[in-house]
């Protein structure tokens, strides 16, 4: 195989601290498992663009998208820039720029102590969504008409193309086969928005008749978030479009154990990958070693799959379940350990694994 080349992004906040844990892990795998593994660290974020003024450039970009296979980001986002247009230079530009039109986040809650539902366990929660990744209220069509005047009109465009459209809904469906999973549900608000919305019911009709060994239905998204909530133990593959998923994540976040645990790959299968962690930089908590380094863990695992490592992702979801069954975790999942501690330990077991 050839050697794999893994784009490092730390980024902002607690992004640096939870992908120093990454790094430690894949160099950990390489030497334990032998891994053809290349990192290769790029200096993107609000400390570059405060010397700088550089947010992605272009240099940068076409070294990712010509040379490497993967990338592990941390988190954009600081508060020393009032302005999130860098952020979104290198997020989108990662997101759209490569073309990555799945973005898969599974909610998958590893311990009964985890899950916030009275009533509920870990067995009950175990979704898999696909959010559209490439379009929708993300692509930044619209604008301020008469700004800053009492007569101010904002408009932002929700943008769906049938091919985009279809290309996830397809590929939600192409995992629930592959997975052995056995419902779709698609989420939209085509009652409120029949043109943009319209697009997702029509496609959703035409491509779930070709899936005849799978259960597909529609739910809105309101009552999806109900839903998740009241009986996430129905629930199984979700596709949904950009704003719905990036919502509806952190909502499954919460029955995950929060979002140090929830990860997240951005992918164009056949292609490059992007995995991050699906929480932000977290400025409340930063450089005070309270950083949950699991959802990176779980992160790379993903990242490992998609490089072709076999098994590597199961056994990293079962030291990550092992870690917080005996509470060897940051506090906001019950333990009292810090992210280097706890990275520490995921370490030790992959070196024993
Ligand atoms: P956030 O995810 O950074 O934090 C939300 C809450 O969750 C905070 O209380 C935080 O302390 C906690 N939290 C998040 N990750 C944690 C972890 N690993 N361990 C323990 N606790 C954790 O979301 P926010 O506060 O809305 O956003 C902060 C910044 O991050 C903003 O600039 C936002 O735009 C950005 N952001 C970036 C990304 C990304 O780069 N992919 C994702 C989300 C938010
Ligand atoms: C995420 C984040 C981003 C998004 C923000 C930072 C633009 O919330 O990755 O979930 O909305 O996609
Ligand atoms: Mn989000």
């Amino acid at each position: 195989m050839s050697k794999k080349r893994i784009a490092i992004i730390p980024g902002d906040g607690i992004g640096k601290e939870v992908v120093a844990i990454g790094v430690q892990l894949l160099e950990t795998l390489r030497e334990v498992r032998g891994y053809a593994i290349e990192l290769v660290p790029f200096d993107l974020g609000a400390d570059r663009f405060l010397r700088d003024g550089a947010t992605f450039p272009a240099d940068d970009q076409r070294t990712i998208r010509e040379t490497c296979d993967a990338v592990l980001l941390g988190a954009i986002g600081d508060p020393r820039v009032p302005s999130l247009d860098y952020a979104r230079d290198i997020l989108f530009g990662l997101r759209f720029g490569l073309d990555l039109y799945c973005n898969v986040r599974p909610i998958q809650c590893l311990d009964d102590r985890l899950m916030p539902i009275k009533g509920k366990g870990a067995k009950d929660c175990d979704m898999v969504v696909f959010r559209e990744n490439t379009e929708g209220v993300y692509v930044g069509v619209g604008g301020n008409f008469k700004k800053g005047t009492p007569d101010e009109v904002a408009i932002t465009e929700d943008v769906n193309t049938r091919k985009g459209v279809e290309r996830v809904i397809r590929a939600a469906f192409e995992f629930a086969v592959k997975h052995g999973r056995k419902r779709v549900l698609m989420s939209d608000k085509n009652n409120a928005m029949p043109h943009a919305h319209g697009l997702w019911k029509r496609v959703f009709e035409e491509v779930r008749g070709e899936y005849a060994g799978i259960e597909s239905r529609h739910m809105y998204v309101d009552a999806l978030c109900m839903q998740m909530v009241r009986a996430p133990e129905t629930l199984d593959v979700i596709v949904t479009n950009n704003l719905f998923g990036d919502i509806v994540t952190d909502l499954g976040a919460a029955l995950q154990g929060g979002l140090g645990m929830a990860a997240s790959a951005n992918i164009h299968p056949g292609r490059i990958g992007m995995f991050e962690p699906v929480h932000g930089s977290a400025p409340d908590i930063a450089g005070k070693d309270m950083a949950n380094p699991l959802a990176t863990v779980l992160t790379i695992g993903m990242m490992c799959t998609h490089l072709g490592f076999e098994g590597e992702e199961a056994r990293l979801v079962e030291i990550v379940r092992e870690a917080v069954r005996t509470g060897r975790c940051t506090r906001d999942v019950g333990g009292e350990m810090g992210t280097r501690a706890v990275g520490d330990w995921v370490l030790a077991q992959v070196r024993g694994s």
